[in-house]
């Protein structure tokens, strides 16, 4: 039994077994609300990238990125209650930076894909998540690097885009990815209730 199976069958028999506040967990409900939720950041950052970079170059879409990336999670996440966001192991914005639970996963694909799964193939996960004061809904799914993203997190970013990232993240892990790499994944989690 391979590690997802083994997560899928966890995630059933807590759907049987976890009693939040108002019962049962409707597992599939979740997983419904996480991915319109993830798909809600994803297709409103991606807009507003496309928009920046045609409109003012690449280096005035990195500033657009820094401002609104952080803005749009915490509005989606408002407005879904739950909490929406975007992570990878190697990160340009440390608040970006994986939990315990997240950076697992990511690992996990990456395992799959050393196994030769392509990143357009790896699975969403869903799981029930004990907390120590409650149980958690967690949910994940891939991000691929794609062409375009190459400008901000391709192997060779060209000058002065390369200087605008290094200027406003020092710290940045986020380049040297090859289209087909992973380059991270939404992330949503919910509280579902304390463990009286
Ligand atoms: C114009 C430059 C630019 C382009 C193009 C770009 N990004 Fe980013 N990306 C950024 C910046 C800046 C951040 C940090 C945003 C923040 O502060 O939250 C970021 C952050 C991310 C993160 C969050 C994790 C982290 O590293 O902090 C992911 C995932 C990501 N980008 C994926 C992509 C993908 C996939 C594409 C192509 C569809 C893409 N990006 C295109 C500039 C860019």
């Amino acid at each position: 039994m391979n590690r997802f199976t083994a997560s899928v069958i966890l995630a059933g028999f807590l759907t049987v077994t976890a009693c939040g506040a108002g019962g049962e967990v409707d597992l599939e409900a979740e997983k419904a609300d996480a991915r319109a939720a993830a798909g809600e950041l994803g297709r409103t950052l991606k807009g507003e990238l496309v928009g920046a970079m045609q409109s003012g170059g690449p280096v005035e879409a990195i500033e657009v990125c820094a401002v609104r990336a952080p803005e749009i999670a915490a509005r989606v996440s408002e407005d879904t209650g739950m909490e929406v966001a975007r992570t990878a192991l190697r990160v340009r914005n440390a608040s970006n930076a994986p939990d315990a639970w997240e950076r697992e996963q990511l690992e996990h694909y990456l395992r799959l894909m050393d196994d030769g799964r392509p990143v357009s193939e790896l699975p969403e996960i869903a799981e029930l998540v004990d907390t120590g004061d409650g149980t958690a809904f967690r949910w994940m799914k891939p991000i691929a690097m794609g062409g375009v993203c190459a400008t901000c997190h391709g192997k060779s970013v060209a000058e002065p885009v390369r200087a605008a990232i290094e200027a406003r993240y020092p710290d940045d892990a986020a380049t040297g990815f090859e289209e087909g790499d992973l380059r991270g994944a939404f992330t949503v989690s919910k509280p579902l209730g304390g463990s009286q």
